[in-house]
């Protein structure tokens, strides 16, 4: 995926009512390995990287882009919202939502929240456009989370040896299909 393109960017970090959603920093490096060290973040990502690899290979910022949020909770980043152009045959050049989470933090309504906020901005910011996203059949709980944000499914394919669901959230403006992505 490639970035979202002229946006000003990192905007003010937007405060929810339990997190922030903010530019990435420093102090977020071990909370990056963390996540992609995770085995059950990565079960549906490709697996996780080993830990050494990645304290060798991040760098002292990571993931410092426009696009790509720190979600911060109590003073720690607990995930990661990005909204990026898509760069697959499908749907190309759109605008996709990706999400990850450290798995002390699920099942807290902290993705929903955090992606609702992320989305408001996105509105904001380029009004009119809609948002794609696909993960994989298989990882019920994006699914569930996808549903929730309102995004609805536009088809399922097989890709890296699994099923995957391409799902698009219609601009405010109500526009429905995918034609305009
Ligand atoms: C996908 C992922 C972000 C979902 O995380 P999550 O915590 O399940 O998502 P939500 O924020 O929607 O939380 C929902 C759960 O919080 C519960 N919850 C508790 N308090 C809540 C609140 N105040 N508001 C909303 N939900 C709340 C819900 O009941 C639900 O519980 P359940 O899991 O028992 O059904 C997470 O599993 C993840 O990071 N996975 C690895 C990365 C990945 O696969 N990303 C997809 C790539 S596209």
């Amino acid at each position: 995926m490639t970035g979202l393109g002229p946006v000003a960017w990192p905007p003010a970090p937007i405060q929810t009512d339990r997190l922030v959603l903010r530019e990435s920093e420093a102090r977020d490096r071990a909370a990056f390995i963390d996540l992609f060290a995770s085995p059950e973040v990565g079960t549906y990502l490709g697996g996780p990287r080993p830990r050494d690899e990645l304290e060798r290979a991040v760098p002292g910022t990571p993931g410092r882009r426009p696009g790509l949020f720190v979600v911060e909770r109590a003073g720690a980043m607990i995930g990661t919202v990005t909204l990026d152009r898509r760069e697959a045959e499908r749907a190309a050049g759109a605008a996709e939502i990706g999400y990850m989470f450290l798995p002390s933090s699920w099942g807290q309504g902290f993705a929903t929240e955090a992606c609702t906020a992320a989305l408001a901005w996105f509105t904001e910011t380029l009004p009119g456009e809609p948002v794609t996203l696909c993960t994989q059949t298989a990882n019920t709980r994006s699914l569930q989370l996808a549903t929730k944000l309102g995004f609805t499914e536009v088809e399922r394919f097989e890709e890296y040896g699994a099923e995957q669901w391409l799902g698009v959230r219609a601009a405010a403006d109500g526009m429905t299909t995918c034609s305009r992505v």
